[in-house]
């Protein structure tokens, strides 16, 4: 096994290096500052949970870039099918000439995605496009023209996605107006329910919310679908909780309403199972619909639509899809990616990293004031900073600082939230132990330096 693959951080220059700080002016003159970028280092490669920059440092990444390196940077095995593909073919459109890997890759999904029921999938080219189609495959099949999302939901830029995602900076500001049709239900956030109420009766509480929305908000029977992340993600990491998830099917399946489950970042073994929604399969809770991107393919562009097959039937031909949609080299890498996955198991990956960082987050909490929370689901974690346990005021310039202190040390972190209070873990399941743990030391490290600074003790 390579070097890299196994190596920890190891930083030559300060951030940016000379290398990363031409590029970067280069980057200011011809790119727009709406991209935006997280970390001023550009890099040269990556293998499983490392990469190199273009002036030497060898970095660790908590990022997974967004979410989509489940499988971990440049799997040799994905790699190889990859090149092989490439060498045949890249492109033909499943609308014009077929390819076998399209179809090869939606009979795995049906098989993968929860339900004893006969289900099909669409392939396309990212979350919000996956989401787009959702919708309108949930309006067709319904005749019905509403939406339900949740508050903190994250489902794409695009127009009809941003409408349903929560978040007004950056992600809307100044670009309405918003697609109709979208009403907007409180997400169960545990941590920041009401003062007064207990964590027992919180979702007790959320619950009789939703009965009210659906009174003052909007006609149950003009419903076609209720989204919902399962855990959200740019939303800060918060796992709606069971008893919520079986109120939503509930009200569903006594209103003739789809329940679309988005498992963009969720998906492909990040929480301890192949998708989020295995857990509630093991309630007896199944999607209609569920969408799916990111780590799918490795880190080539796809994404899919996988639904009962009566509801995905609704569209005419021609009605739903796109000219690179389910591109066969990317096609090619998730049939490989989702192969490697069942075979080495890694949602139990998963699951082993999250009690190593679990245990560890939750030692730092008892130490650090500032951890208001520590939350997940297998290795969808996050820590909650605060300036006050009590008060629950967001650390939100502490956080900027942490992760500035982090990157200095050779970590890539990221935050989120509404409040972007949150910092959440999206290490590639194929970290070493040692990794890990390395990588958490640069977190409690970075903690202790700001907090040292800001409050003069932590
Ligand atoms: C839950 C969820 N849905 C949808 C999206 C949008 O995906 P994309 O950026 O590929 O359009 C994201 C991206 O972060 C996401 O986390």
């Amino acid at each position: 096994m390579s070097e890299l693959r196994l190596s920890v951080p190891k930083m030559v220059t300060e951030l940016p290096g000379r290398k990363s700080k031409e590029l970067l002016k280069l980057r200011e003159e011809n790119v727009p500052g709406g991209v935006s970028y997280g970390i001023p280092t550009f890099i040269k490669r990556g293998e499983g949970a490392m990469f190199e920059d273009v002036d030497g440092n060898i970095m660790m990444d908590f990022a997974g870039g967004l979410g989509v390196l489940n499988i971990g940077y440049s799997h040799p095995e994905v790699v190889e099918v990859v090149k092989e593909q490439c060498e045949k073919f890249f492109h033909t459109s499943i609308n014009i000439i077929q390819y076998e890997q399209y179809i090869r890759l939606a009979e795995k999904l049906n098989r993968l995605v929860p339900g004893d029921f006969k289900k099909k999938t669409m392939l396309v080219n990212s979350g919000a496009e996956a989401n787009e189609n959702a919708i309108k495959i949930a309006r067709r099949y319904t005749g019905r023209s509403e939406i339900v999302t949740f508050t903190g939901a994250f489902h794409g830029r695009t127009s009809l996605t941003m409408a349903l995602t929560s978040k007004v900076k950056p992600y809307k500001f100044g670009f309405g107006p918003f697609s109709a049709g979208i009403h907007r239900a409180e997400f169960p956030y545990i941590y920041r329910r009401p003062k007064g109420i207990s964590e027992e009766n919180a979702v007790k509480y959320f619950v009789e919310k939703l009965r009210n929305f659906f009174l003052e908000e909007v006609n149950l029977e003009e419903v076609a679908a209720i989204i919902i992340e399962p855990v959200q993600g740019e939303g800060g990491f918060i796992t709606a909780p069971m008893e919520y998830v079986k109120e939503l099917r509930k009200v569903c399946d006594e209103n003739g309403i789809l329940l679309i489950c988005d498992e963009v970042q969720s998906g492909y073994c990040r929480t301890g199972r192949m998708f989020a929604c295995d857990y509630w399969a093991e309630h007896g809770i199944y999607t209609d619909i569920m969408t799916s991107a990111k780590s799918i393919a490795g880190g080539l562009p796809l994404s899919a639509v996988t639904a009962r097959a009566e509801i995905i039937e609704s569209s005419q031909a021609g009605g739903i899809g796109g000219t690179y949609c389910g591109n066969p080299v990317a096609a090619t890498a998730a049939l490989k990616v989702i192969e490697i996955m069942e075979r080495d198991n890694f949602a139990d990956k998963a699951n082993h990293i999250a009690d190593i960082a679990m245990n560890r987050l939750n030692e730092m909490k008892e130490k650090y004031e500032i951890i208001g929370d520590v939350r997940g689901l297998g290795a969808m974690m996050a820590i909650e900073l605060v300036k006050d346990q009590e008060t629950k005021e967001p650390a939100k310039d502490e956080i900027k600082e942490i992760i500035k202190e982090c990157n200095k040390q050779g970590l890539v972190v990221l935050d989120a939230g509404v409040r972007g209070n949150n910092i959440r873990f999206l290490m590639p399941l194929v970290i070493t132990d040692e990794q890990l743990n390395f990588g958490l030391d640069i977190i409690e490290n970075a903690i202790v330096k700001v907090c040292e600074s800001v409050y003069s003790c932590c």
